[in-house]
């Protein structure tokens, strides 16, 4: 154990190598709120409904993002995802979190908490010492303040791997710092996949002013094993005593469990602490108390966190925080956000001041995660970049990682390595992965669509440094090796781990085939994942067209699997021709209503976090033969209107993925695409951007509550920039849809150094287009290429707008290109 903590390891520093847009002369982050998105809408003041997302200090992809960790009142509706109530308890400060995810807490290591009386308290029970917060939250980037009814504050800064915290100690006469190494996120009740404290070792100095070690977890959303984190602090004052603890392993607290009885602790006056034999997963808790001065009204600590050994976590504080005041690290990353994201996006445009916060808040938060953990790699040595929380593509492939590619392709690139890593090394790319390690899956293999959209993008440039073969060869896993079943309590019909868990009926079938418990045959989600199966092959079909041309007909043909399930003369609200769910045997449940997911949209019901309606939308790559299965374009027209119209949604998808009463769902990401599709039908550009107007002013704001559902790490904020930018992007597709811009001009930073020109004219009139002009050519069409878009040195596209809803856009519909009719009339 102490071998491995003090392992001394020779490692090359991380410098960020990404280009950084001239030095912006406006700050930026001025206009952010980091507080947008966590709190529910309908419920102010709670994070019920809420986006999850994280308020803390952090650089754009930053390891490090530093926060408190909270109580909620409401376990049954609240899950705390990035440790942030608003109402909660604090029960600590802590290095390591998520941002804006469903589903399990994940997280929440390398704690600290101030504390100034012992009084009642039992260390290793933070129900008898959290604290009410007196004041309001302050947050804005790179800084947060909490300020605890026991007197004392709490102001945090973060470096990439390490976080600076000012405790000021206003009332009481003790001052201590409590460390509770099995300190982590609140379990949500999910029981097989909460997390656990495993084991730990906690070292400190003589003095006590210095202390390292690590905690070892496990669990949380990706079901990952155990694993170390590693950690090295130091504080500004000597303690006048420090005592390490330990005590007996305690479940995870579950919420309105009864709260088991913890025994106080066993106080030490040795150097180092271990929870158990190095590989005991139910060794005990345990933690330190440094007690300072009476006299003592600020201290400072710093933090540094490696997955790799403590002493490299030392060596992070070492090199990221070489002083003890929070301004040149909060300036650092407040200068770090406007190079790297914020000014990518400029514009002359200040009259609403409501729309540049929910701008610019929105694209902070879509560069919060994955987690840059580039030279943290603890399981394998690589040249290659290394990323983590993946959580998950699901959510960001239909938008968010397009926009890294438009805006910041070597970002992009530097992501698609390190998942074609992750393939090398563990034979799967993840669709979800966190704690370095691949899980869950709810759909299809969406790295597969990030790769290809990367690959038609122009990532294929040998500067990107993508290995194409191996890149090709980790979408081909996918597509043809059956993951092993990881028997998920959520859905034991097939691996949620990683791949395509329903691979095998895909290859026989060419569908998804409905879970059938009695006769043992189909898989759970079988509409949903016949879908985005058939995306998946899509893009693998887009990239063998170059690397593997006797692959290609293949694919291609497989991505028309959907045609397999659609039922011809199956009807639902006035509608005739929809996704249906089969089984193996080819016929369905006569009770089987399209308006009707199963039980609640999840693991094993027919549709994931969506109704079969809205899957119905989800051929982006055939648009032509979906609106001719629809009966034409009037119907299909009619279909869309329906999609938006209250009050037909018939059941719902749970708190935090759904919003509104429509069948179309603001929420979540299965409708992402839906309001804009519009644009296929010939001069009916105008309702995509009616819609657009509609969803943003509706569910859209720059207030706490101003996400639709779990922000899911960016990706509704994503769809939302994209909106303003009066862009969509086809995942897949070398097509952009055109909306209608928000802001009279825009500046946008694209593939490396070149400028995205947008302005427009009549803004005030009306948002709906009288024409465009695109790189200075009059434009009929309701959709753009990538090339349009980074033409020369960066495309120009001049919107004259207004309130007459013009048909504009008589030419060309955007094209299909999987467009393939397999003739099947079911
Ligand atoms: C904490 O004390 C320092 C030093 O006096 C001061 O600069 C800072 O504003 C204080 N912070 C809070 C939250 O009161
Ligand atoms: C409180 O401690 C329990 C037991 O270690 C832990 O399961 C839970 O996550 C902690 N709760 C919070 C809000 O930190
Ligand atoms: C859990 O406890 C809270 C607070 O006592 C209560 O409001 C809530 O209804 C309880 N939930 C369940 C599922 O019992
Ligand atoms: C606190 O008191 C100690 C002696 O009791 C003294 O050495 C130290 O300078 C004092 N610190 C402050 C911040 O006043
Ligand atoms: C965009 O850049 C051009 C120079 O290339 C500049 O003239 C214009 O003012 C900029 N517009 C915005 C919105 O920043
Ligand atoms: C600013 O934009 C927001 C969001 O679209 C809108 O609700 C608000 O009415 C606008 N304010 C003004 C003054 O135009
Ligand atoms: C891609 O990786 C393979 C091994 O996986 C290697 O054989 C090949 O040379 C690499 N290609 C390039 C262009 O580096
Ligand atoms: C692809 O589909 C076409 C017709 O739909 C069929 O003729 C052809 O054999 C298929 N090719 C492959 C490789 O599956
Ligand atoms: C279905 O048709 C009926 C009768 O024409 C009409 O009242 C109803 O609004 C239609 N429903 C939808 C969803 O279009
Ligand atoms: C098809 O399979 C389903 C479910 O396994 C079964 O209920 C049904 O009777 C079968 N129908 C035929 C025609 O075999
Ligand atoms: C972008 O511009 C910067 C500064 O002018 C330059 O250092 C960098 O090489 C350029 N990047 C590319 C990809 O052209
Ligand atoms: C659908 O309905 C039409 C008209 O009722 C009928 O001719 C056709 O056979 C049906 N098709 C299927 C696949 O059931």
């Amino acid at each position: 154990m102490i071998s491995r903590l003090f392992h001394v390891s020779l490692y090359v520093l991380f410098v960020s190598s990404h280009t950084k847009a001239s030095s912006p002369s406006e700050d930026l982050t001025n206009y952010v709120n980091p507080f947008i998105g966590t709190e529910g809408q309908g419920y102010p003041g709670t994070a019920i409904n809420g986006g999850n997302v994280f308020p803390g200090p952090a650089l754009p992809f930053g390891v490090v993002k530093f926060g408190i960790d909270t109580t909620a009142f409401d376990w049954t509706n609240v899950d705390a995802n990035a440790g942030y109530t608003p109402d909660g308890y604090v029960t600590g400060v802590s290095m390591l979190h998520e941002s804006g995810t469903g589903a399990t807490p994940t997280y929440g290591f390398v704690h600290q908490m101030p504390l100034s009386t012992l009084e009642n308290v039992n260390v290793l029970d933070n129900f008898t010492y959290m604290q009410e917060r007196v004041e309001p939250d302050v947050a804005s980037v790179g800084y947060y303040k909490t300020v605890l009814a026991n007197g004392v504050s709490a102001e945090l800064t973060a470096t990439a791997h390490a976080g600076l915290v000012q405790y000021n100690f206003t009332s009481g006469s003790e001052r201590h710092i409590l460390v509770d190494v099995s300190h982590m996120l609140p379990s949500s009740g999910e029981a097989q996949h909460s997390q656990f404290y495993s084991n730990g070792f906690l070292a400190r100095s003589p003095h006590g002013t210095k202390y390292q070690g690590y905690g070892v977890y496990r669990g949380g959303f990706s079901s990952r094993p155990d694993a170390p984190v590693y950690f090295c602090a130091e504080f500004d004052t000597t303690p006048e005593k420090v005592t390490l603890f330990s005590g007996p392993y305690t479940d995870p607290y579950w919420p309105n469990s009864t709260l088991p009885h913890i025994d106080p602790p066993v106080f030490t006056d040795a150097t180092s602490v271990s929870g158990g034999q190095t590989y005991y997963s139910y060794a005990r808790r345990i933690g330190g108390l440094f007690t300072f001065p009476s006299n003592t009204t600020t201290l400072k600590s710093k933090i540094g966190v490696s997955l790799i050994n403590s002493d490299k976590a030392c060596q992070y504080i070492a090199s990221e925080l070489t002083s003890w005041s929070l301004e040149p690290y909060i300036s650092s990353v407040v200068a770090e956000w406007n190079s790297e994201v914020l000014s990518k996006v400029t514009t002359t445009d200040k009259s609403n001041l409501t729309l540049l916060e929910m701008l610019y808040s929105s694209l902070y938060k879509m560069h919060l995660m994955p987690s840059d953990r580039t030279g943290e790699n603890p399981n394998w040595d690589t040249e290659e970049p290394t990323y983590d929380d993946f959580y998950t593509l699901w959510d960001t492939f239909r938008c968010l990682n397009s926009y890294y590619l438009l805006t910041a392709p070597k970002r992009a690139a530097d992501i698609v390595r390190s998942l074609i890593d992750v393939w090398r090394w563990e034979r799967f790319m993840p669709d979800a992965r966190s704690g370095n390690y691949n899980g869950r899956v709810q759909g299809g293999s969406n790295a597969d669509n990030v790769l290809a959209d990367a690959y038609i993008k122009g990532l294929s440039a040998p500067e990107y440094g993508i290995n194409w073969t191996d890149a090709y060869a980790a979408m081909k896993t996918d597509a043809e090796l059956v993951p092993y079943n990881t028997f998920d309590y959520g859905d034991p019909t097939g691996s949620v781990k990683e791949g395509r868990g329903a691979l095998p009926d895909w290859l026989s079938l060419g569908y998804v085939s409905m879970y059938d418990p009695d006769e043992g045959t189909g898989f759970g989600r079988c509409i949903s994942r016949t879908v985005e199966y058939g995306l998946n092959d899509f893009a693998l079909s887009q990239v063998a067209k170059d690397l593997a041309p006797k692959d290609y007909v293949k694919y291609f043909n497989r991505s028309a699997g959907w045609q397999q399930i659609w039922q011809h003369n199956l009807t639902s609200l006035n509608f005739t021709g929809f996704l249906a769910p089969l089984y193996a045997n080819g016929t369905r449940d006569p009770s089987y209503s399209p308006l009707n997911c199963g039980v609640w949209c999840s693991w094993l019901d027919v549709t994931y976090e969506g109704l079969p309606w809205e899957y119905t939308w989800s051929i982006p790559y055939d648009m032509s033969t979906l609106i001719s299965f629809m009966g034409g374009p009037e119907l299909t027209e009619s279909r869309l209107d329906a999609m938006f119209i209250p009050g037909l949604q018939d059941v719902s998808v749970g708190a935090g993925n759904g919003a509104g009463t429509a069948i179309f769902n603001p929420g979540n990401e299965p409708s992402f695409g839906t309001p804009f599709l519009y644009n296929y039908l010939e001069k009916r550009q105008w309702k995509s951007v009616m819609r657009s107007g509609e969803i943003i002013n509706q569910y859209y704001s720059n207030g706490r509550d101003g996400v639709p559902g779990n922000s899911d790490a960016g990706a509704l904020e994503s769809w939302m920039v994209w909106n303003l930018l009066g862009l969509y992007p086809m995942v897949t597709q070398d097509v952009y849809l055109i909306l209608s811009p928000w802001f009279s001009d825009l500046n946008i930073s694209v593939a490396c150094n070149k400028t995205l020109k947008i302005t427009t004219e009549g803004l005030d009139q009306g948002p709906y287009i009288q024409s465009l002009t695109v790189n200075g050519e009059s434009w009929n069409k309701s959709w753009l290429t990538h090339g349009d878009l980074i033409n020369g040195n960066g495309g120009s596209l001049h919107f004259v707008l207004g309130g007459e809803q013009t048909e504009w856009d008589v030419g060309d519909v955007p094209p299909s290109p999987g467009h393939l009719d397999l003739g099947i009339r079911n």
